[in-house]
């Protein structure tokens, strides 16, 4: 377009510890002995598996394809009990991938149960993150918003878990509406949301104040990436976009300042990809 954008990077943006961990484990077993398969996309990033593809590493995605003596990764967003359960019966190596902090989540939620109180799991119902630390408990419900709690009948203590990659904003209006029906007294929160999700989100929005377009960068599956456009959407046009390519789609005529952020799952070469294109637009 001839004028000169501006290209703002987000403070914090990219790759999360437990998906640099998740891929490192991968990364290293593809090292030392292949075959190695992941349960399920090791992260949601299209671009990432492809690569892990190339270099070697197959996907799994059901109990009954993993056969004996294979090399098992768990993916970052964790795994359902019973799909652990299986696998831990089978002749495999079975390499934990699941992020501490998704496994955090598993943990408060059973602790809520052994103490009594009804859990509700903050969070989307499809998302493998959300299955996984929901088949830990007996009981669960899942919340995906606050409009949810009118039909909510519940006897008791309520004790609360959240997705890691949730928003504060919607984990406030639940926990509201949950204290205005069930009274504060009832309800116990254990805030798992995680630091990595918080930061990328305030970063995100604190440049979205400052540009005149936010392009948000990573896969289309991703949950956090997903929840950095929405923050994004409220205060200024922005894209979520998988790769360069689909740069082209956007009309830039009359932008000064373009902000970049990218989900936790992206992985840095996609970034990088993507800022070069834009200075070349
Ligand atoms: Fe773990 Fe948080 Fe990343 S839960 S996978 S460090 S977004």
């Amino acid at each position: 377009m001839g004028d000169y954008m501006e290209i703002i990077l987000a403070k914090y943006s990219g790759f999360c510890f437990g998906v640099t961990r998740a891929a490192a484990l991968l990364k290293e077993q593809l090292e030392k002995t292949k075959p190695v398969s992941t349960f399920g996309p090791l992260i949601h990033n299209p671009q990432f598996n492809e690569e892990m593809k190339k270099q070697g590493a197959g996907i799994v995605n059901s109990v009954e394809e993993v056969k004996d003596g294979s090399i098992i990764i768990s993916r970052a967003h964790g795994l359902e009990k019973s799909i652990i359960e299986a696998l831990k019966n089978k002749d495999i190596i079975l390499i934990d991938g699941v992020c501490p902090f998704v496994k955090s989540v598993h943990k408060k939620a059973l602790g809520l149960e052994e103490k009594g109180y009804q859990v509700i799991l903050i969070g989307e119902r499809e998302h493998a993150e959300v299955k996984a630390a929901a088949s830990y408990i007996k009981n669960p419900i899942i919340i995906e918003n606050a409009k949810e709690i009118t039909d909510l009948n519940i006897e008791g203590k309520i004790g609360v878990v959240v997705q890691t990659t949730q928003s504060q904003k919607n984990v406030d209006d639940v926990i509201l509406a949950l204290e205005n029906k069930f009274g504060k007294e009832n309800i116990k929160l254990e805030n798992t949301r995680c630091l990595a999700t918080e930061e990328r989100q305030t970063a995100a929005m604190n440049l979205a104040k400052k540009v005149d377009v936010m392009i948000i960068i990573g896969g289309k599956e991703s949950a956090n990436t997903k929840r950095l456009h929405e923050i994004c959407s409220t205060i200024i046009k922005s894209y979520h976009i998988e790769t360069a390519e689909e740069l082209n789609q956007i009309d830039f005529t009359g932008i000064n300042k373009a902000g970049i952020t990218a989900g936790a799952s992206t992985p840095q070469y996609v970034i990088d990809k993507v800022v070069e294109k834009l200075k070349n637009i």
